[in-house]
């Protein structure tokens, strides 16, 4: 068997001692004589799964009683809909917008209620967080999408918003440092980067948005009670993808917990942004100041585009052929990105850096 070094944007890697756990457990979970694909999500067996995957969440995010856990459906996209749907209360909400994910929030925002763009970098290609003028009274929300999948920016210090309580999508930077969750009302993250493989999200909701007037028109299933009120088992769950969340929970708690995955977060993009800083042949298209420790997109430096494209795809598929995986740029930015998740292992950087110091020489 040999496994690639997969710098994919998501779903991506997962730490390997947690596929190899779940592979040894696959026909038999404990002494249950089956899989937990298999499981009654009303078993014990499957209740004590769920419940110990919560109080891990709770554990290395600091989640304190005032929030809920929550386990749903239907990606960060769906999100995008249910925000709006359940913390209108006077019809008007404030959204930053800092690239794709953001003005998909916000289009969706838009049919629920009056989604104001209160900064937006939009008109500079997004390659930097802007800056937040001070926010008018009577919002519902400020969303802001914390780490930006895209391109490759994040926020590094959170906007002041007063007493207007602070949403975000925190999809592609959850666990990846601390995060002071007592900062927001609602953090909502698809799983399949840093938690778990694709299908569940999670949801950390503060209790007094569960009491908020909803627009009266969520469907059942959209509403944060429903799944607050039933310990996420109101339906049927995403039970395996939470069951690997459990795991890779335990893995990050094993290597120092958030704080670890800083330390490492941090000496991966270190390594990975001096190298392009030093290149006179690569560039990282994010303003410094604004960089994600996540997701770094780059491109050949002065180079006319039928020249660049051909040397991109050149440069994917030759770091196809030496395993080093997924590093096309987003259709939409071009170039090419490496995406740098927790569970992206500091040689996988060193062997791309080497791999892209190579291909330099060679084309350059
Ligand atoms: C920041 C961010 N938000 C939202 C999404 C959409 O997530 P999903 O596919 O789970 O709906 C993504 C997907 O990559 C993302 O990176």
């Amino acid at each position: 068997m040999s496994r690639v070094y997969n710098f994919s944007a998501g779903p991506s890697c997962l730490p390997e001692e947690v596929l190899a756990e779940a592979q040894a457990e696959l026909l038999e979970y404990g002494n249950t004589g089956q899989s937990v694909m298999e499981m009654s999500h009303r078993s014990s067996e499957y209740e004590a799964i769920i419940g110990e995957t919560e109080r891990f969440v709770r554990a290395l995010l600091g989640v304190t009683d005032d929030y809920r856990v929550l386990f749903l459906q239907g990606g960060a996209s769906t999100q995008f809909a249910m925000v709006p749907l359940n913390l209108t209360v006077r019809g008007k909400a404030a959204y930053i917008d800092t690239g794709v994910w953001s003005s998909k929030a916000i289009a969706e925002a838009s049919r629920y209620t009056q989604a104001d763009i209160v900064a937006s970098s939009k008109d500079e290609t997004y390659r930097f967080i802007p800056a937040v003028p001070p926010l008018a009274d009577g919002y519902d929300y400020l969303h802001i999408t914390l780490n930006n999948t895209i391109m490759g920016t994040a926020w590094h210090r959170l906007p002041e918003c007063g007493n207007t309580p602070l949403v975000t999508d925190a999809s592609s930077c959850i666990l990846s440092e601390p995060l002071d969750v007592s900062r927001f009302a609602l953090i909502y993250a698809g799983a399949q980067k840093n938690l778990a493989p694709a299908g569940v999200t999670l949801v950390i909701i503060r209790d007094d948005m569960l009491a908020r007037e909803s627009l009266g028109i969520a469907p059942t299933m959209l509403r944060y009670k429903t799944h607050a009120d039933s310990g996420s088992l109101y339906n049927t769950p995403p039970c395996y993808a939470i069951y690997i969340m459990g795991k890779v929970l335990k893995w990050v708690e094993r290597r120092g917990g958030v704080e670890g995955m800083k330390r490492r977060n941090g000496e991966k993009a270190a390594l990975f942004y001096a190298y392009l800083d030093r290149s006179d042949f690569y560039r990282g298209t994010a303003e410094k100041e604004s960089r994600s420790l996540m997701n770094i997109p780059f491109i050949m430096r002065e180079m006319n585009a039928e020249k660049a494209d051909r040397l991109n795809k050149a440069f994917v598929k030759e770091a196809k052929a030496v395993g080093l995986v997924n590093l096309s740029g987003h259709r939409l930015v071009g170039g090419m990105r490496a995406s740098l998740y927790n569970a992206m292992s500091i040689d996988g950087v060193k062997t791309l850096v080497a791999f892209m110091d190579g291909f330099a020489k060679r084309n350059g």
